[in-house]
Formats: C-alpha cells, structure tokens, sequence
C-alpha cells in the first residue's frame, strides 16, 4: 500500500528533496511548515512554489514562526536567505491554508487515523504545539520519523547540537518525551550516507523539471559540501524520507531512549542517548544506524525523473 505522509518541513533544499521523493514515492496529505533553514515566509512560499513544479494539489499549512521558548539563528548561510538558492524563482500563486499546521496536524491524524506516516523535517515546533493541544496524537499515527539529532553528539549547528533539535529544544523535548515510540534519522548518520558528488550530478542532468529546479536550487549548497570537504551532498531530509517509504532499507538500528539537553552551556540542544540503558527508561526511540545505500538513492533519482 502507498504510504499516506503527512510532512512537517521547512524548505529548505534537502527538504525540498525529501518532498520531491514523497510526491514520487507515495501520498502527500499536507504539508506542515515550520521556520528553520529560514523564515516561515520563505519556508511557505518555497514549500508552494514546490507544489507548482509538481503540478500537485498539496495543501500547505504555515505554522510557528518561532521556537516555542528562546529564538534561534537559521540556516540561510547554506540553504540562501529565501531558503531555495536564491535563484530568483518566479512566486507560486498559490494561496496557503488558513489553518495552523498544528491544528491541521491533528485533523489530519483524525481524518486518517491509523493511516498516516508522520515525517518530521525541520524544528519540532509545530509537532510539539500539536502535542500540547492534544497528547492523544500519538494513538492515531502508526509512524513517526524524526530527522533530528545526533545520537553521539557530533552536532552540525555547534559542537553538540544537530540543527532541526538545536533550534527548538524545547520544542523537541516535548515530542521526545510524549512519543512513546519514533524513528530517529540523525545527522550522523546523513555524514555516514552522503550521496557521491558525480553520481548526483549525473541525476541532476535528468532532462526532467525536477532534475532542472533541483539542479538550481541545491547548487549553493552542493558547493558548501564541497568547500567543507564533506564526503558527498548531506541531504538530511532526504534521507530521512527514504526511511519513510521504504523501512526495509533500514539494515542496522537501535532502540534508546533519547533527551534532549535544554540547560547545557555547552551543550543545549543535544540529543542525550542512553546508549548503556545506564537510565532505567523505556527506549522512546528507534535510531536508525545503516541503511542501504543503493534502495536511498534509487529513491532519490527516481524523485528527479533520472535511473541509478
Ligand atoms: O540538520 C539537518 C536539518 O536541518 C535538515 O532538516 C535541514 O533541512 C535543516 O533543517
Ligand atoms: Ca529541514
């Protein structure tokens, strides 16, 4: 059966990969933004100029344009300031949903309930708003995959912070500490899974629209890969929605409980693993440790209209 996903996002270029694959792959109930990369106008806009490319009739549902406790830097050093490259796209003329992402998360779960994957691609701020107004979600939705983290505490926004987590801890310790059960595809293991230079270059020549836009947009950032010697394109997002489609491409996970460190001078934002079960708590989290590369990427290439 085709997946049903419901995505909470903030595009974003690896987001933007990530919906490419869901558009590709399986069903799309909305599209839940948050800020993040950027801001919540960028990150709406972007998420509707994508439903124009795919000619997809997605609804888009803005949400908070702030972490919940404290504000937070954004990422628009690598993904530009609009978020997509700063290409200059031509806007959507399309109009978003009035209704909050938060509240659309939980109409959906009820709508669809015991159907839908949640995918969680940007700052929890949304997911843990819907939380709050309703701590029931989490019966209604079978799946719940969460790019986020750094389960050994190799941050990529500071030394021990992953992005998505360290922009809105608290927001992340509310979904981490109500979920009785997620799948967690942190930034470590994105570096572990990082998609060879060439290979996407060759996919990204696909004479598809998709290919072309995605060409367009990811360039910035393909380049700051290459500038920090990264081992290929770091796609996050990407990754984690492979995950979604397909789980059988997971080959190695773990079950840990996982925290998140609100107070650390050093450290807040951390994703605190109990890798030795020294806690005594029930593991809230399935962290995936290996996948098989060739199933993520033929995802991924299929997403842009080119074959592995
Ligand atoms: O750390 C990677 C995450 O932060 C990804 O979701 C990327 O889009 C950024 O939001
Ligand atoms: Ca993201």
């Amino acid at each position: 059966m085709t997946p049903l996903l419901l995505i909470d996002t903030d595009p974003g270029v690896d987001d933007a990969l990530a919906i490419l694959m869901a558009h590709r792959h399986a069903r799309i109930a909305g599209l839940g933004i948050a800020a993040g990369n950027v801001g919540l106008g960028h990150t709406v806009a972007n998420a509707l100029k994508l439903c124009d490319l795919l000619g997809a009739e997605i609804p888009v549902f803005p949400g908070c344009p702030l972490p919940l406790v404290h504000t937070a830097t954004d990422a628009a050093h690598v993904h530009g300031a609009d978020g997509f490259g700063d290409t200059g796209y031509l806007p959507s003329c399309r109009a978003a949903a009035s209704e909050h992402a938060a509240l659309a998360i939980l109409r959906l779960s009820r709508e669809h309930a015991g159907a839908l994957t949640l995918v969680a691609l940007a700052p929890l701020t949304n997911l843990a708003l819907a939380l709050r107004l309703d701590p029931t979600l989490p019966q209604r939705v079978p799946r719940l995959v969460v790019m986020g983290g750094a389960a050994s505490g190799r941050g990529n926004t500071s030394v021990a912070a992953e992005f998505n987590v360290g922009f809105d801890p608290e927001a992340a310790a509310i979904v981490f500490s109500s979920w009785p059960r997620f799948e967690l595809v942190d930034w470590e293991l994105t570096m572990r899974h990082a998609l060879d230079f060439e290979r996407c270059e060759a996919w990204l020549a696909a004479d598809d629209p998709r290919a072309r836009f995605y060409a367009a947009i990811s360039r910035k950032v393909r380049g700051f890969n290459r500038e920090r010697g990264r081992p290929g394109v770091l796609a996050a997002d990407a990754l984690a929605m492979a995950v979604a489609l397909d789980p059988g491409l997971v080959t190695a996970a773990a079950e840990r409980h996982v925290a998140v460190e609100l107070g650390g001078a050093l450290t807040r934002g951390a994703t605190v693993v109990d890798w030795d079960r020294r806690g005594g708590r029930t593991a809230n989290a399935r962290i995936v440790m290996a996948v098989d590369q060739a199933r993520f990427e033929a995802l991924v290439a299929g997403a842009l209209g080119a074959t592995v």
